[in-house]
């Protein structure tokens, strides 16, 4: 319940690994939990670079004895301390997080871990076996299954209002990461998504998506495809 009161005695003692200053996803994870008051940030390794994170730290409010330069001294600190942490977020970069995760578990931790959580099935099981055998909660921050859009789009399916769904074709365009994709698969770069969005939205979206609320991407892909259409129009003649 997100409603700024506290609802247990007893906060959560929590840490960060990763999400320091100026990354993309830290304050979405500190604001989500601390807005019920549900846990304290008290300890962290909040950055690859010891000196920022233990900066930025201090700068949170946790006291400067308890950010550590990595996660290997965070989990060995706060284990050896009777008020240490009872679980960690895990907000690096994707190809850390299975180590992290592991080592985070090892040491007796739950576990709120970014997308991905990790690379193959064999990570992911001995993720699950390790959660298991320490009887702890592994939790991955999947946010968008629980957007309002994707619930809209879910009772519009179930209602029948689409009918029945031949194809679905969804695109996630990620500010700045954008750019070093396309470079590397120029196939990913706007032209595409204007296509495939025009294709998905007259499958997905027509029945209640106002011309005057469509986005930019949509209206090029609509000028996109009326192009499309033309000059199929055109040799067809
Ligand atoms: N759930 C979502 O909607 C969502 C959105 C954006 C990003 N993410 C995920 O969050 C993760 C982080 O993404 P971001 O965009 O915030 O990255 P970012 O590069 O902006 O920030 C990464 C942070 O981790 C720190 N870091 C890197 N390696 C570290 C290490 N070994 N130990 C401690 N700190 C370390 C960096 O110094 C930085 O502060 C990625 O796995 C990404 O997939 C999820």
């Amino acid at each position: 319940m997100i409603i700024g009161e506290p609802h247990t005695e007893k906060p959560i003692r929590w840490a960060m690994v990763g999400g320091g200053r100026g990354s993309q996803i830290g304050y979405v994870h500190r604001s989500a939990a601390l807005r019920d008051r549900a846990f304290d940030l008290i300890a962290g390794a909040f950055d690859i670079d010891a000196k920022r994170g233990r900066d930025f730290g201090v700068e949170l409010g946790v006291a400067a004895d308890r950010c550590y330069p990595n996660y290997g001294a965070l989990f060995a600190g706060e284990a050896a301390r009777p008020d240490g942490i009872q679980a960690v977020s895990i907000a690096t970069p994707n190809n850390t997080h299975f180590e992290i995760a592991k080592a985070a578990l090892a040491h007796g931790l739950h576990v709120v871990c970014e997308k991905p959580l990790c690379f193959t099935v064999t990570e992911a099981e001995a993720l699950q076996r390790l959660a298991g055998e320490s009887g702890k909660v592994v939790g991955v921050t999947y946010g968008y299954a629980g957007h309002q859009m994707i619930e809209q789009a879910r009772a519009m399916v179930a209602a029948g209002q689409l009918g029945d769904i031949r194809l679905v074709n969804m695109q996630f365009a990620h500010g700045f990461h954008n750019e070093a994709v396309e470079e590397k698969n120029p196939s990913t770069g706007p032209a595409t998504c204007s296509a495939t969005s025009a294709r998905t939205r007259s499958i997905l979206l027509r029945p209640s998506l106002p011309s005057s609320r469509s986005s930019g991407c949509s209206a090029r892909a609509r000028a996109s495809s009326r192009a499309v259409r033309r000059s199929r129009t055109m040799r067809s003649h």
